[in-house]
């Protein structure tokens, strides 16, 4: 991740919404996670990703639905532009929902959205892991939701730990982590050399690790994310892992995010991959090529996340 191991946002996400300037953090790998730029892509990947967010939604109804009291308090931590934030307002319309996020610019975009769909919604600036403990002036969670957030931390179990106390007794913990990474053209495209996909797995896994060994404060642990929950303190610790599939011939939005994402992969993978599978990757990019994604017919995207569940006693 492209972080400011300072100030943890690239982009003045310390300032208060959208006003910050930028810092002049020089760093290695400069583009790999800079948020503010991500923001499209996150938000097609908030949409195209909503089946799997509707079900965990529908498992934390669940979770919730015998409770003392309905959820009145729920934290998105790292919403980022708060599409799933904004599904949990809709689908919690009684609660207090907050967006949580160290970057201002996509709160702004969480707090546009959430008008745009006439849902409730708040957002408060904060830096994970520092600011976390500042969140409990909000008055005990009695949801949070986590997506894809834990794992940008230096110190993962710190920073359950950190979760887990803002929550009320009774209060569940949803985060997501972990899954099947996602599958979208054929094994063999008829140039390149076939498997681009398994070669583009193993790049990620390079990539995620230097990302993870760079975080400030980062520590190596087991990633068994229900045991980790468990050491946090929570019980009726469970996962479920939720399919997400588009299937070919793909619509506009979940199209737009498959070359998004190859965009990414060209971008952020290039120390990990081949010139031979660069080369697919501009083939697959370039608007001008048959073989672009933007008009294969065969594109699809299909993976699987999982969500952990955890209770405070
Ligand atoms: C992969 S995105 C996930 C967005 C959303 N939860 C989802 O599932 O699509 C990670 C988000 O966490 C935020 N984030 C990552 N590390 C952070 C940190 N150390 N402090 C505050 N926010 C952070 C980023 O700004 C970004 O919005």
């Amino acid at each position: 991740m492209n972080r400011d191991h300072k100030h943890g946002h690239k982009h003045g996400h310390n300032q208060g919404q959208g006003q910050g300037h930028s810092h002049s953090h020089t760093h290695t790998h400069d583009d790999d996670f800079d948020w503010d730029a991500m923001a499209d892509l996150l938000v097609l990947e908030g949409e195209a990703h909503g089946p799997y967010v509707q079900q965990a939604i529908a498992e934390l109804q669940r979770l919730t639905a015998h409770g003392e009291r309905t959820p009145r308090r729920i934290l998105d931590i790292g919403s980022g532009p708060g599409v799933a934030a904004c599904r949990l307002a809709a689908a919690f319309p009684v609660a207090e929902v907050t967006a949580v996020d160290g970057s201002g610019q996509l709160l702004a975009r969480a707090g546009q959205r959430a008008a745009r769909l006439g849902v409730g919604l708040r957002t408060r600036q904060a830096e994970f892991p520092s600011g976390l403990a500042e969140l409990a002036e909000l008055g005990a969670a009695d949801i949070i939701w986590s997506g894809q957030v834990v794992h940008h931390v230096g110190d993962q179990q710190g920073a359950l730990h950190a979760l887990a106390d803002l929550l009320a007794p009774g209060g569940v913990l949803a985060i997501v982590e972990g899954g099947l990474p996602a599958r979208s053209l054929p094994r063999d495209l008829g140039f390149g050399r076939p498997d681009l996909f398994a070669r583009l797995d193993v790049a990620m896994t390079h990539r995620f690790a230097r990302m993870r060994a760079e975080l400030p404060g980062s520590v190596a642990v087991v990633e068994d994310w229900p045991g980790l929950l468990r050491t946090a303190g929570l019980t009726e610790v469970h996962s479920r892992t939720f399919l997400v599939e588009h299937p070919a011939p793909l619509a506009d939005g979940p199209r737009q995010l498959v070359r998004g994402t190859l965009e990414r992969s060209r971008q952020s993978l290039g120390d990990f991959l081949d010139a031979e599978d660069l080369a697919t990757l501009d083939r697959l990019l370039d608007p001008a090529d048959p073989a672009c994604i933007d008009r294969r017919a065969d594109a699809y995207l299909l993976l699987a996340k999982t969500v952990h569940f955890g209770r405070r006693p």
